[in-house]
C-alpha cells in the first residue's frame, strides 16, 4: 500500500525451483557447448583453407585439356591460387590463347611463375611418354597431376560400334594411365606428388542410353568455373573423392551403393521412358 492508499506493485522475487534450475543450466550448458564446437569448427575450416592456400602456392601443376571446358577453368583457378602451371592439350594455339589470358589476368598478389605449354595426343601413348619426358625436363618435378581430359559419347550399346569404346578407353583410361606411370617414379623419388583424376557421375553409375560414357552437355551441369573452384579446394584440402553433382545424380550415386534393386528400378523406368521418347 502506498503513502496514499494506493496499491503499489511489488517486485515479487520468487525463488526458482530446482527443476527450473537445472534447466536453466542444461540450456545455458548447451549453448556453451554449441557455440563453441561452432567456434572450434569455423577455426579448423580456416586452418584448412589456409593450408590448402599455401599447398597450392608455387606447386607445379600439370593439367592435361587446359584448352577449354574444365581444364581452361582449373587452369585460370590454380593460375590465380599461384601455382605454376603446364597446361596441355592437342590444340597449341588455344593454348597460347589461354598464357595471353593468363598474364593478362589480374591477380593480388600476381602470379610469378612462367607456365609452360606441352602439346600431345593422349591416345597416342608413345607421344604421352614422350610428353612426360618434355614435362619433367621443362619444370624438373610434378607436385599436382590433373588429369582432366577426356571425350564423351552418346549412343545406345546397339548403335555404338566397339572402335568407338576403344577410342574412349584410349583417350580417357590408357591416356591418363600411361601419363601418371611415366610421372609416378618423379614423384616417388621425391616422396611426394598428388594425382587428381576427374570423371563423370556415369564413372560411378551406368545410365540408360550411354553406352560408352556421358554425355550430359555443360548446359546441363554444374558450370565449369564452378567445378575447377571445387577442383581447386579438393587438391588443396587434400580430399580423397569429391562428388560434384546436383541432387538427383548424387542420389542415384548413393543409391546405387546402398539400395541397388531401387536403383535399378528408376533406371528401367528411365530407358523406358527415354525409349518412348525415340521413338515417337
Ligand atoms: N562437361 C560435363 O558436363 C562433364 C561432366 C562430368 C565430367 N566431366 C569430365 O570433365 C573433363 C573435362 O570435360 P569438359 O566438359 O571440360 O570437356 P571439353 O570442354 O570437351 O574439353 C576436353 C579437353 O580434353 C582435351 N582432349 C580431348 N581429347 C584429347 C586427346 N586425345 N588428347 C589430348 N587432349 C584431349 C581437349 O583438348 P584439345 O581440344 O586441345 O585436344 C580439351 O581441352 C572430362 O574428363 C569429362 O569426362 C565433364
Amino acid at each position: 500500500m502506498g503513502p496514499g492508499g494506493e496499491i503499489v506493485p511489488r517486485l515479487v522475487r520468487r525463488s526458482r525451483s530446482p527443476r527450473g534450475k537445472l534447466m536453466d543450466l542444461a540450456s545455458t550448458t548447451l549453448l556453451f557447448l554449441l557455440s563453441g564446437s561452432l567456434g572450434v569448427f569455423g577455426l579448423f575450416r580456416l586452418l584448412q583453407r589456409m593450408r590448402g592456400k599455401a599447398y597450392l602456392k608455387d606447386a607445379v601443376v600439370v593439367i592435361t585439356g587446359a584448352t577449354s571446358g574444365l581444364g581452361k577453368e582449373c587452369a585460370k583457378a590454380f593460375h590465380a591460387a599461384g601455382s605454376k602451371l603446364v597446361l596441355c592439350g592437342r590444340n597449341g594455339e588455344r593454348l597460347q590463347d589461354l598464357l595471353r589470358e593468363l598474364s593478362a589476368a589480374a591477380g593480388h598478389p600476381k602470379n610469378p611463375h612462367k607456365h609452360h605449354t606441352v602439346i600431345f595426343d593422349l591416345s597416342d601413348i608413345k607421344a604421352v611418354v614422350n610428353a612426360a619426358g618434355e614435362i619433367l625436363k621443362c619444370v624438373d618435378h610434378v607436385d599436382i597431376l590433373i588429369n582432366n581430359a577426356g571425350i564423351s559419347y552418346r549412343g545406345t550399346i546397339l548403335d555404338t560400334v566397339v572402335e568407338v569404346d576403344r577410342k574412349v578407353m584410349e583417350t580417357n583410361y590408357f591416356g591418363p594411365i600411361a601419363l601418371t606411370k611415366a610421372i609416378l617414379p618423379s614423384m616417388i623419388k621425391r616422396r611426394q606428388g598428388h594425382i587428381v583424376a576427374i570423371s563423370s557421375v556415369q564413372g560411378k553409375i551406368g545410365i540408360p542410353f550411354r553406352s560408352a560414357l556421358m554425355d550430359k552437355t555443360t548446359r546441363e551441369g554444374a558450370a565449369a568455373a564452378e567445378v575447377a573452384q571445387a577442383v581447386l579446394h579438393a587438391v588443396g584440402e587434400k580430399k580423397k573423392e569429391v562428388l560434384i553433382a546436383g541432387f538427383l545424380p548424387a542420389l542415384a550415386v548413393y543409391l546405387r551403393t546402398l539400395c541397388p534393386r531401387l536403383f535399378f528400378t528408376a533406371m528401367a523406368a528411365r530407358a523406358r521412358k527415354e525409349k518412348k521418347a525415340k521413338d515417337s
